[in-house]
């Protein structure tokens, strides 16, 4: 990666959270005179996910409000939006939260960035491969950008992706918005905190992904719960591979075009959770359970190929290489993420009283 960023000014909006907080680092890293604005409410994180930098200027808020909004002015060359209401499962609790954070916030931003935004290069939209995928139990096919779309989704969630996208397409026919949808698979790595944030809910405020929640649970010597009995699959892309994905799209998409950021390769969760177990040296071993009624998503992974062929990019750590990183980082950050997790102690208590 050059230093492509520096002299430029970049808004990341849902910058404090897992993937922005990453691609904020790596954007500090290659271009030494970037300048960076995270806009971020903390809804899904901490504010210890940033790196404390001069070049980092913070404002918590909402990207749907409006005196957030104002101020963003036509200063940005490049914008990042990354902001959801994350993830399934709190958005099948509470739809119009989801609305509100998930889609309004995309919305309300391309509104306010299509009027007089001379010097915006590229404008890059996080999309969910989940969303885009073939909903399918049997041997899956990679999905490819042009895959057709399915009206029938899992979640309030998938439809704010995928409806954010119909916006990308929208403004950038109508009002020339430099957009670049790039759609991510499974993403995994360190700087995932388990229960960042506020309470969304449900339990999936602290177990908000397959990896964070088998590394951290394998750590403390609990059992890994295998829906589906593990026999479902994704498509694993570690997270520093996602950013230099994502700063592809910025650099060489085409505005108004799709890319899939993803390894390309289909592992199962049984075969995430025995590398997980090796990797920690966990004794406790696996509870089967049946399958998730609302994740119809059984198998899937991405196609690789045009984001290969057309920005140059192919994500290069492979799953075990990956776990190995991320079980070293939740080591290290354990005191943390267990703060965090216990922030949500009560509810999680009582969720499971009444679940
Ligand atoms: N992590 C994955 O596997 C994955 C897969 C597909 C797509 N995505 C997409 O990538 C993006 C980043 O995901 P992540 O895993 O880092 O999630 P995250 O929850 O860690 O990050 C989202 C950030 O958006 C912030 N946010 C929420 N509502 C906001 C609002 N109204 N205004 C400003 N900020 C707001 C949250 O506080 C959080 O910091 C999301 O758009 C998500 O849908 C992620």
């Amino acid at each position: 990666m050059n230093d492509a960023f520096s002299n430029k000014r970049v808004l990341v909006v849902g910058g404090a959270g897992f993937v922005g907080s990453n691609l904020v680092r790596v954007l500090l890293e290659t271009s030494p005179e970037v300048e960076v604005v995270v806009i971020d409410n903390l809804l899904s994180s901490e504010r210890e996910n940033l790196p404390s930098d001069p070049r980092v200027e913070l404002r918590v808020g909402s990207i749907a409000d409006d005196a957030v909004l104002a101020g963003v002015d036509d200063s940005f060359d490049y914008v990042f939006h990354l902001a959801c209401f994350h993830g399934n499962q709190s958005s099948i609790h509470d739809p119009l939260a989801d609305h509100q954070n998930n889609l309004l916030t995309t919305l309300k931003l391309f509104e306010r960035l299509k009027r007089d935004h001379p010097r915006l290069e590229r404008i890059v939209y996080a999309g969910a491969g989940c969303a885009a995928a073939k909903k399918t139990y049997g041997d899956p096919v990679a999905t490819k950008e042009d895959a057709p779309l399915s009206l029938e989704q899992d979640s309030p969630y998938s439809i704010s992706k995928l409806v954010g996208e119909f916006y990308a397409v929208y403004f950038h026919k109508q009002h020339e918005l430099p957009v670049v949808r790039a759609r991510f698979q499974n993403v995994f790595g360190p700087g995932e905190v388990l229960g960042a944030g506020q309470w969304r809910g449900t339990p999936a405020t602290v177990w908000r992904n397959v990896t964070p929640t088998f590394v951290y649970k394998a750590l403390h010597g609990e059992v890994l719960p295998l829906h589906n009995e593990g026999d479902s699959s994704r498509d694993f892309i570690f997270v520093r591979d996602l950013c230099r994905g994502l700063i592809a799209c910025a650099l060489r998409g085409q505005p108004g075009e799709a890319y899939n950021l993803a390894s390309g390769k289909e592992h199962t969760i049984r075969q995430l959770a025995e590398h997980i177990v090796e990797l920690t040296g966990s004794e406790a071993g696996f509870e089967l359970l049946p399958r998730r009624t609302w994740d119809t998503s059984g198998r899937r992974y991405g196609c690789p190929e045009k984001s290969k062929q057309e920005l140059g990019f192919t994500a290069e750590v492979s799953l075990r290489e990956g776990l190995e990183q991320t079980v070293a980082w939740t080591r290290a950050n354990l005191d943390r993420i267990e703060a965090c997790v216990a922030k949500h102690a009560e509810q999680l208590r009582a969720s499971q009283v009444v679940g």
